[in-house]
């Protein structure tokens, strides 16, 4: 059993139904999940305890990538969390209409890595919300847990 920290940024459900998608595999496959909207929680230490971090955000910028609003403060303080040396996964909703598709998922991930995470599996990026792609994020959380 791992304990598994879900963290995301959504203003519109999509995110976060793939969020919640995402806990309900891990739990069921015996994790111990804790599952948080990027709106109530704050950086520092955030990843503490925890022996792998999902993180996911939206992406609302028009020319240039902007983070969903609620996990923007978080991304900019990323460095505090606690993330090096820690596992690390991102996962998206967006529009692939946009030129930075799912952008936040590579910012997370390149962040990461700077910072000294372990980057456990490629990002997962959902056109649309979680009903569009139920396969894709079953495998996304399978792929989660073969890195625990
Ligand atoms: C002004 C605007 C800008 C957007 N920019 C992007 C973008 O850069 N990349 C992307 O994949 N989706 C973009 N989207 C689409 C949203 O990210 C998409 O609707 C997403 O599902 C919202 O997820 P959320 O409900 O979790 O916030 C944009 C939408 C709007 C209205």
């Amino acid at each position: 059993m791992s304990r598994i920290l879900i963290v995301y940024g959504s203003s519109t459900g999509n995110t976060e139904g793939i969020a919640q998608k995402l806990r309900d595999y891990l739990t069921a496959a015996g994790h111990e999940v804790d599952l948080r909207n990027a709106a109530e929680v704050s950086a520092p230490g955030l990843a503490d305890g925890f022996d792998a971090v999902l993180l996911g955000c939206s992406a609302w910028g028009m020319e240039e990538l902007e983070l969903q609003d609620d996990f923007a403060p978080l991304f900019a303080e990323m460095d505090s969390m606690g993330l090096a040396g820690r596992k690390l996964a991102a996962f998206a909703s967006g529009d692939s209409s946009y030129e930075h598709f799912c952008g936040a998922v590579d910012a997370i991930e390149a962040r990461g890595r700077e910072l000294g995470a372990i980057i456990m599996t490629e990002g997962l990026k959902v056109d649309g919300d979680v009903s569009s792609a139920p396969d894709d994020v079953k495998a996304f959380a399978e792929a989660v847990q073969q890195q625990l």
